[in-house]
């Protein structure tokens, strides 16, 4: 089983980052990445065609024998992480949380930040509950359209960059913005530009992929190979 690959899902290119960074973080192991982007985009569907979508990815990537299964979304994982991990029982499942508690932490005596997330996780009782732990500091701003815009502009993201510039226009004075959706991590550098370079930028990928190290210690699964070949396998819903 250590040799096994690890599963890593999103509806489409945003959970990439996170491949990126599980990758890195563990270079000795493999991956499969798959895009569901057959039902791209989860975010402005119910939480229980959220919940249905995402708990058969996760089958999918066991039925292939991962060892792990990270849910490289945030909307998925606010509706549906807990589901796979009841059907799912012992494996290993790990979920993308938006980098709201580091946020709140570091933002000065009055700063406030800005979270950038779908209509799904907007909606979710949990995104709700994180909230109101940060005194107000921290204001939710939901795209329905954003994910669908990058997933589409993924190659060309400047093709993106009014739209984004519209979307922060009230907030200028904000000290911090938070990636709340996997795709948005494309939209960075059009952020940066935005504040001219003086704000800060949290997202919840690097956090999983140290959450997956951690785990795999915990289980004693670490891989014994050093067979690089097929280090990363792709497949999509769209075929
Ligand atoms: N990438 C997903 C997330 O992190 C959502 C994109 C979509 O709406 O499909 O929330």
């Amino acid at each position: 089983m250590r040799d096994d690959p690890i599963g890593v899902f999103d509806s489409g290119v945003g959970g990439l980052n996170v491949l990126k960074e599980c990758a890195e973080l563990l270079p000795c192991e493999k991956f499969i990445y798959l895009a569901d982007e057959a039902n791209m985009p989860y975010g402005n569907k119910t939480y229980a065609e959220i919940k249905y979508l995402a708990e058969k990815c996760a089958a999918t990537l066991f039925a292939m024998n991962c060892k792990a299964v990270v849910v490289a979304c945030n909307t998925a994982t606010v509706t549906a992480v807990d589901g796979i991990r009841k059907l799912f029982g012992s494996r290993i499942v790990v979920g993308l949380e938006p980098a709201v508690k580091p946020c709140y932490r570091e933002l000065g005596k009055n700063g406030y930040a800005v979270a950038l997330v779908t209509d799904a996780t907007y909606r979710s009782y949990k995104f709700e509950r994180l909230l109101q732990t940060c005194e107000n500091k921290i204001i939710p701003i939901a795209r329905p359209e954003l994910a669908r815009l990058i997933e589409n502009h993924a190659d060309d993201i400047s093709a993106v960059e009014t739209h984004v510039f519209d979307i922060l226009a009230d907030h200028k004075n904000a000290e911090a913005v938070i990636l709340g959706c996997s795709h948005y991590t494309y939209i960075t550098d059009i952020i940066r530009k935005f504040y001219g370079g003086s704000v800060k930028i949290y997202d919840g990928a690097h956090g999983a992929a140290e959450r997956l190290k951690y785990c795999l210690a915990l289980s004693d699964l670490f891989t014994d190979s050093t067979d690089m070949q097929n280090k990363i396998r792709f497949y999509s819903t769209r075929g």
